[in-house]
């Protein structure tokens, strides 16, 4: 048998020879997979900047995300300062407040809206935290227990009315207590205790202090 007819067929060619036409023709296409992926991910990218460069400046974007899909940047403007974050479509406020922009004044209890730990305000109203998507909050103001306090340091009134009337036990509710406090007294300056009662029934208190707590918002409502 020749030389020819051994090397003919498909079980004739040296191990070799396969094997440098597999590495090539797998080298050739992973390399078209890179391309191929860097071409999708510049895209993207440009279609990023894109929406970047019509940015409105309020945090908002004149071009909209993909159908079923939400802009990842996003300003917020948080106790007075504008933030620039990434978020994802499913993440609560709790989460970025705390994991991304460091505030963890804002507690997390339960993380489904029972226990009023995160209790953040939204444009001067009492949400939970844990129960708000941070990408609808594009353009709204967030205040956290950070924010209350003024520059010089000095207390919220609500703050040192609870400081007086010995409102915090354990103190893991008590951030969330406060915010719920300072937007009743933005609503309503003059609540009846029953009114305050009401307007606090969202903040649980695993240590009890609930009178503490009711006699602090009364105090911080006059002024004391
Ligand atoms: S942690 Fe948000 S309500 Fe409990
Ligand atoms: S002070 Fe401890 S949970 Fe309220």
């Amino acid at each position: 048998m020749s030389d020819d007819m051994n090397n003919s067929g498909p079980y004739s060619a040296s191990p070799t020879a396969v094997s440098t036409r597999s590495r090539t023709s797998r080298r050739n296409f992973i390399k078209g997979v890179i391309a191929s992926g860097a071409t999708v991910s510049a895209g993207g990218y440009l279609m990023t900047m894109a929406g970047c460069s019509s940015d409105s400046g309020d945090g908002g974007s004149a071009s909209a995300p993909a159908p079923g899909t939400v802009e990842r940047m996003l300003v917020l403007n948080v106790n007075g300062e504008r933030r620039t974050v990434d978020v994802l479509p499913q993440e609560t406020l709790a989460m970025t407040l705390r994991y991304k922009l460091s505030l963890t004044g804002t507690k997390l209890g339960c993380d489904r809206g029972e226990c009023g730990a995160c209790t953040v305000l939204i444009d001067d109203v009492a949400y939970n935290a844990c129960s708000v998507l941070t990408h609808t909050l594009r353009g709204r103001n967030v205040m956290t227990i950070e924010g209350l306090a003024a520059a010089d340091g000095s207390l919220h009134p609500v703050q040192q009315a609870f400081i007086d009337e010995l409102g915090p036990q354990c103190g893991f509710c008590t951030p969330g207590q406060v915010m719920s406090a300072v937007a009743l007294l933005k609503e309503n300056p003059r609540p009846s205790r029953q009114q305050a009662r009401e307007a606090m029934a969202g903040n649980l208190c695993r240590c009890g202090a609930y009178d503490n707590y009711l006699n602090a918002v009364m105090r911080a409502a006059r002024g004391a």
